[in-house]
């Protein structure tokens, strides 16, 4: 069964971890996700941005899908299915599919309507009991043809948005989605720390997970971000164990071509990608 990511984001804010979102593309990758939950004994949160969710053929085929898994595979540990980067019309899409989180995107409105939109979406996904994120900032870098600056969410700005009862928060540090440039600044802990000291303890949602180092995620979990988002790394990690796999000839090997062998190489490399930042975030053991 579903639950919402409110209690296990509750849970790590007071426990000083991080809940990993996966964002999942296909059968593979979600399989991969929850077994690698399920055998690290972690919650987890599956994300779907709306081209993710397109490509899969529509929310209630993932939703269906999802619910369907953790029947059949016996997953035991607190599954969240959140929409990620959210419109709207997203959110309430996805509301009706079955999803237990969403993510509403209000961060490209001006503040005054980003209020508005997020507090009517805030009351229907709780008369349903599912979470909702909000987010102030937009974040950098490309994600789905969306080009965010990379902004630095204004304290007082995220304060407004997290006073509206969202469930958690992100907001703009100086993260981006996607490879970081050579040239990246780094995380700006101080703005972090003034968002943090503002929004009364709310969980906050570090995006970008990508390519961020260890150290500046344990800084970040420290100062209040109890949700990182991980999207490309497993991307690159299933492309590169695929195109060894290719590459050694091993599609022409016997029966090498049948997706179930094809594929495993790239499953595995997702499964690895999984297991060490779930070590990283210090979820293992918290389901
Ligand atoms: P990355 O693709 O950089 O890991 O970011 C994922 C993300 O933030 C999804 O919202």
């Amino acid at each position: 069964m579903l639950v919402s990511a409110t209690e296990m984001l509750n849970k790590a804010r007071d426990g000083h971890y991080a809940v990993g979102q996966f964002n999942i593309n296909n059968l593979e990758w979600t399989k991969a996700i929850l077994q690698t939950a399920q055998e690290m004994n972690s919650p987890v949160i599956l994300g779907v941005s709306a081209g993710a969710g397109k490509y899969m053929t529509g929310y209630k085929t993932v939703s269906a899908m999802v619910q369907s898994m953790i029947e059949d595979l016996k997953i035991t540990v607190p599954v969240a299915l959140h929409l990620d980067h959210g419109t709207y019309e997203d959110a309430q899409a996805c509301i009706a599919a079955g999803f237990s989180s969403i993510m509403f995107d209000g961060s490209h409105y001006a503040i005054e309507e980003n209020i508005a939109k997020t507090t009517e979406l805030v009351a229907l996904a709780h008369s349903k009991g599912i979470s909702i994120e909000a987010e102030v900032g937009s974040i950098g870098g490309e994600e789905d043809g969306v080009i965010g600056a990379g902004e630095i969410a204004d304290p007082a700005e995220c304060k407004k948005i997290a006073d509206l009862g969202i469930d958690f928060l992100a907001a703009g540090i100086g993260n981006i989605h996607g490879k970081y440039p050579a040239n990246w600044k780094g995380l700006d802990f101080e703005a972090l720390d003034k968002i943090h000291q503002a929004t009364n303890g709310i969980p906050l949602v570090l995006h970008g997970g990508t390519g961020i180092p260890a150290d500046m995620i344990k800084k970040a979990i420290s100062l209040g971000v109890s949700k990182i988002n991980v999207n490309t790394e497993c991307q690159l990690a299933f492309a590169e164990a695929t195109r060894k796999y290719v590459e050694a000839g091993k599609d022409l090997e016997g029966k090498g071509f049948d997706p179930r062998k094809l594929l495993a190489p790239g499953v595995e490399a997702i499964k690895a990608t999984v297991k060490e930042k779930m070590e990283l975030f210090g979820s293992v053991n918290k389901a």
